[in-house]
């Protein structure tokens, strides 16, 4: 049975695997890059993003001499910018060792690399036969096997991993790893399966018990919050304000306007601005603050960022002044025309987009 499930998936991987520039290469550097871009990014995006990587970073030396900036701009656009710092802390560590580690352990001792990712890069660049089990696996484990346990148990992690290692040929680890992303990716997936040009058509469980769509099974679990933000723009004789993000954030590193509301605890009570996150400003308390608030001029309202756990809700002001108004010490001012040479997040980005052109 397992001989026959790894052979079907390797033949039908032969004729049916996509093409991608990672996969033509065994440089652990180059996958370990390769695979920390796919962790939370669809195949089409991250690859333009890998070859820019590898064309401004050929190896290990040049990511680990870079500055964060740097590896934080190149990043732009593509979210969860903890990857990118971790990315840039693991080049450090490899440097420091003198070589890309060669085992499993070794490999998910790096910065940012999790059992998934550490599996998938000893497989495809040493052959150690570790199965690399995410989402896609899950899937085609349980829908082929019937199996009901659901997946974000620490039981299913348990048992979806043993069959993943079970299924695996030992001396095909990297392939088989592949070959089960690939078949998840394309013709296994959530919606819609293949199942008519299915190699597995015969010995399917979920198909012949017509379920393919209830499996996996997940449990359900705590909804996803809402957070909401509001920035004010500050335009002043050619000039704007910024701050960097500081640590604990999913923005760390990352710059911004300033902040008048973080997860909604800007509040009008009795005439007065309450209760604030740190770093947030609080007009109440700035000499002016109340009506530099009202001279803001309202650019976008609720636009919405969706990440995995949070729905984020931003409003975006336009304050044009020739006072300048004293901001908290993180604050820094820049020249309007240098904004692009600092890091922004995706939600900055399209939040900047709203500016009409400056006013001379
Ligand atoms: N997702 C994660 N790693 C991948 C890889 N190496 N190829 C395609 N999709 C992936």
């Amino acid at each position: 049975m397992n001989d026959t499930f790894s052979s079907i998936l390797l033949r039908w991987f032969a004729t049916n695997g996509r093409q991608l520039p990672w996969r033509e290469t065994s440089d652990a550097y180059a996958i370990w890059l390769s695979e920390i871009i796919l962790q939370q990014t669809r195949v089409e995006q991250g690859r333009d993003y890998w070859m820019r990587f590898m064309q401004r970073f050929p190896n290990v030396a040049t990511l680990a001499e870079a500055s964060e900036d740097e590896v934080l701009r190149l990043w732009q656009g593509l979210g969860y910018y903890s990857r990118a710092r971790n990315l840039h802390t693991a080049a450090r560590q490899i440097v420091a060792l003198g070589a890309f580690p060669q085992s499993l352990d070794g490999i998910r001792a790096l910065k940012g690399v999790g059992d998934y990712t550490a599996a998938a890069i000893a497989s495809f660049a040493f052959n150690i036969p570790a199965a690399a089990v995410d989402g896609n696996v899950y899937r085609v484990l349980a829908r082929h096997f019937g199996i009901e346990t659901p997946i974000n148990t620490a039981e299913g992690k348990h048992l979806f991993t043993a069959l993943a290692n079970e299924l695996l040929p030992p001396h095909e680890a990297g392939t088989f790893n592949q070959a089960m992303m690939d078949f998840g990716a394309t013709l296994c997936t959530p919606k819609r399966p293949h199942c008519d040009a299915c190699p597995f058509m015969e010995t399917c469980v979920a198909r012949r018990q017509n379920c393919v769509d209830s499996l996996p099974v997940k449990l359900k679990t705590t909804k996803v919050q809402e957070r909401r933000l509001a920035y004010i723009y500050i335009r002043y004789r050619g000039e704007t304000a910024i701050r960097r993000r500081g640590a604990g954030d999913i923005w760390q590193g990352l710059w911004e306007p300033v902040v008048v509301m973080d997860n909604g605890q800007w509040m009008m009570e009795n005439g007065e601005w309450t209760v604030r996150p740190e770093g947030t400003l609080d007009p109440s308390r700035m000499e002016n603050g109340q009506s530099m608030m009202n001279e803001a001029v309202l650019l976008a309202k609720d636009v919405k960022h969706v990440l995995t756990h949070r729905i984020i809700l931003a409003d975006f002001y336009l304050l044009e002044t020739s006072a300048k108004p004293s901001l908290p010490a993180e604050y820094i001012w820049i020249p309007e025309s240098s904004l692009a040479d600092y890091a922004q997040s995706r939600l900055i980005q399209r939040l900047l987009s709203f500016l009409p052109a400056m006013s001379i």
